[in-house]
């Protein structure tokens, strides 16, 4: 098995959401542990500052950009720049993501159009800045994109997230299959990554209902902060991920119930099974 540090170390890593969370855990990684040049892109200009001054303290290479992956244009820049000023992409993450409580019906369309935008779209921004770059390089590179364990499950109140995740998986698998088909298969490597739990802020900063039932989406906000506690932490998380990528894996995954949730979603298709509520600890309180 090849040694991550032997495939990264030395390159450059965009990762977009990387001001907290899994994002800030790859990035923390990435630089300290593989010595990569790290490029922090978020919405969140405090939170990458903090996070390239807090790398550089450490003796890392990192640079902060605000990049908002709902704006194509800014994604293209981020990436003209990228390579401009630091060389090839060795990594590009789509990480940035969103979470949305409550019933579907409750939804407020706002927060439906920015989860699409955020989840959905953001990945789709970086593909098409980055790739024709990573495709144009001779040097081996990889594009993660953050699916997760709800991107092979159904569960309630969290319909429109699980919606994006189930995209972002079709999507990688898919461009998987493009990248091989126009002939860059061994070159340019695509991975899909499925966390299960990872300590971040996903469930705080995720958006509710403002008429409807309010207490379903807050219960399940609530449910959802609970099962924190067991969550992975960010840098054991991004250890994880790099090693699994650099062994060739396309599905990276956090946690052993990820395999369990992949295994019983291949089952209750292959048995036309209708989706049953959840049980255990991802249940609905
Ligand atoms: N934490 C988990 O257990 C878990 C599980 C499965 C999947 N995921 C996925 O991992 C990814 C990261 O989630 P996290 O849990 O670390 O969340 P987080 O909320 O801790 O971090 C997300 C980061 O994305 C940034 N962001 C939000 N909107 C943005 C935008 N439009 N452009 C650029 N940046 C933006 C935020 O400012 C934040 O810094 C998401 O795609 C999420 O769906 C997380």
């Amino acid at each position: 098995m090849t040694a991550a540090k032997d495939l990264f170390g030395g390159g450059v890593a965009v990762i977009t959401g990387a001001g907290a969370g899994i994002g800030a855990g790859l990035a923390r990684y990435a630089a300290s542990e593989l010595g990569m040049t790290v490029v922090l892109a978020d919405v969140d200009a405090a939170a990458v500052a903090a996070l390239r001054a807090e790398l550089e303290e450490g003796g890392a290479r990192a640079v902060d950009v605000v990049c908002d992956v709902r704006d194509p244009q800014a994604v293209e820049r981020l990436a003209e720049r990228t390579v401009t000023e630091l060389g090839p992409v060795r990594l590009l993450v789509n990480n940035a993501g969103v979470e949305q409580f409550g019933y579907l019906w409750d939804t407020p369309v706002g927060n439906w159009e920015r989860l699409v935008s955020v989840n959905v779209n953001g990945v789709f921004h970086g593909i098409r800045a980055f790739l024709p770059r990573m495709l144009a390089e001779p040097g081996r590179s990889w594009v993660w994109n953050l699916s997760s364990v709800g991107g092979v499950t159904a569960a309630p109140l969290q319909a429109a997230y699980i919606m994006s995740k189930h995209a972002v998986l079709a999507i990688t698998e898919c461009l998987h299959q493009e990248v091989e088909l126009a002939g860059h298969g061994g070159h340019v490597h695509v991975q899909a990554v499925l966390p299960g739990a990872v300590a971040s802020n996903i469930f705080e900063s995720a958006g509710g209902v403002e008429d409807g039932d309010t207490a379903a989406a807050e219960g399940q906000r609530a449910a959802m902060l609970g099962i924190k506690a067991l969550a992975m932490d960010p840098l054991e998380a991004a250890r994880i991920f790099f090693d699994q990528a650099a062994a060739g894996e396309f599905y990276l995954t956090s946690q052993s119930f990820v395999h369990d949730a992949m295994a019983a979603r291949a089952d209750t298709l292959a048995h036309r099974r209708p989706p049953v509520l959840p049980v255990g600890e991802f249940a609905v309180e």
